[in-house]
């Protein structure tokens, strides 16, 4: 159980040290700001999301709860794949500050939705039972 605990305390602190940097970087992002080519700056989000994906493959796998059987965890794989695909377009790939700006915003709405899902155990996320 403390272990549990402790696994899930790096889950939680990774996923809010991720989401804390990636409005710093979408900031910079919209901005236009060379700090964002800093070789810190783009490596270290790559290692706190592995740690935030390895410590919830690791829990999973202690609760014994599969994707399969369990939709909140299906919706939160989906729902990060999707935060990492909009985290992209609004860092390098948008082509303007105005797109990046949309991009990051919807990043985060996905992210405060992913939040939900493991709150209260739904894919519907806050509005689940
Ligand atoms: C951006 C991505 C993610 C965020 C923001 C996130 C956030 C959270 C939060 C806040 C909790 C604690 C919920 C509570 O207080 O009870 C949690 C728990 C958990 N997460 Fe994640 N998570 C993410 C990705 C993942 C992924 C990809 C997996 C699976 C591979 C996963 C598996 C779990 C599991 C199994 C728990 C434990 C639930 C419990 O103890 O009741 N998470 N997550």
């Amino acid at each position: 159980m403390q272990l549990y605990l402790s696994i899930k305390a790096i889950h939680v602190g990774a996923a809010s040290l991720s989401i804390a940097l990636f409005c710093v970087r979408l900031y910079w992002s919209v901005r236009g700001m060379a700090v964002l080519q800093q070789r810190w700056v783009r490596t270290v989000p790559h290692v706190i999301d592995t740690l935030l994906l390895a410590a919830g493959i690791g829990l999973m796998l202690m609760l014994r709860a599969w994707p399969q059987q369990q939709p909140w965890l299906a919706a939160k794989l989906v729902g990060l794949l999707i935060y990492i695909a909009l985290g992209s377009v609004a860092i390098k790939r948008g082509t303007t500050p105005a797109r990046r700006l949309l991009a990051g915003a919807l990043a985060i709405g996905v992210f405060a939705l992913i939040v939900g899902a493991a709150r209260m155990h739904s894919p519907w996320s806050w509005w689940g039972a």
